[in-house]
This record gives C-alpha cells, structure tokens and sequence, in this order.
C-alpha cells in the first residue's frame, strides 16, 4: 500500500481572497483560486495533500492554527496585515507542533515602512517573500523537504 499523503495547511489572512482585482501590480492578475489549483498541485507533486483556506477574520485564523498545533500539521501561511500588528496570531503560531512557513506574495521589507515589522517571523520556522506566487510553491517544497 502507497503512504498515504502528509497533511499541510496553507492558510491566508485578509484580502487575500480578492487576488486578481486586488493591487494587480503588487499582488499579480491571478486570482485566489488560481493560488489554490497552484498549491494543491504542487503539493500533488510532492506527496502532500494540501488544504488551502482564506478568512479576513482573525478569530477563524486563531483556530485553523490551534487545529495545525493539535494535529501536528505543517502550515504555510500568509497572514497578510495580520503580519505587521496580531500579537494574538504569535502567540497562536508560538503553539505549533510542526513546521510553519510564513509567506509573502511581495517583498514586505521593499514597500512601506509599516510592512517592514514581521511580528510572527520570530516564532515561524522562516520566512519566503517576494517571489510571487512561487513563494508558496517554495515554501511547500521546504516543508515537503523539512517533514517526513
Ligand atoms: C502580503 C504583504 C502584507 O504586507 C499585506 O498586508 C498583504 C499581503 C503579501 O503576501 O505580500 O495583505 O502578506
């Protein structure tokens, strides 16, 4: 019998769900689905079995994460504004039982001076930014690597 295929989160705060209408020259034309279909192929490829959720609500996103830490689940996570100011979410993401990659479509430490604070990087296992969304592809792969 094949194993079966290693779990992972790849969880995404606000507005990420308006991909494609959104800022189109920072974020890019594709759309959160097309994010989605990415994410779920490349974890196909790698023998994950990837579950890709969006919420612009805080409280949601504090239990996707207390659901990673019990299952022992790695997570790719992008969260978004939530990066630059939810000590709620560090505190959540400093729980984890398994790796955690934070993600970023752009590059935070390029644009503006408030995007510059990360208040989750010290508590995730690193970090990838400005890749687009190749940054999730990248970030899926050092998890695939990183895991077993
Ligand atoms: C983002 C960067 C954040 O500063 C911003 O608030 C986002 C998206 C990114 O993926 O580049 O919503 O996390």
């Amino acid at each position: 019998m094949s194993d079966p295929m290693r779990p992972v989160y790849v969880l995404n705060g606000p507005n990420l769900g308006r991909l494609g209408t959104r800022e189109p020259d920072v974020y890019g034309a594709e759309t959160f689905a097309d994010l989605a279909a990415l994410c779920r192929e490349t974890g196909r490829e790698l023998g994950l079995s990837v579950d890709v959720r969006q919420t612009d609500d805080e409280a949601e996103m504090l239990g996707w994460l207390h659901e990673a830490a019990d299952g022992r689940i790695p997570v790719v996570l992008n969260p978004a504004a939530f990066t630059h100011y939810s000590y709620a979410l560090r505190d959540a993401i400093a729980q984890r039982t398994a790796p955690l990659v934070e993600v970023h479509i752009s590059n935070p430490a390029a644009r503006e001076e408030f995007r510059h604070t990360s208040v989750v990087a010290a508590v995730a296992t690193g970090t990838i930014a400005g890749f687009g969304l190749r940054s999730y592809v990248l970030a899926l792969r050092a998890i695939a690597e990183t895991t077993s």
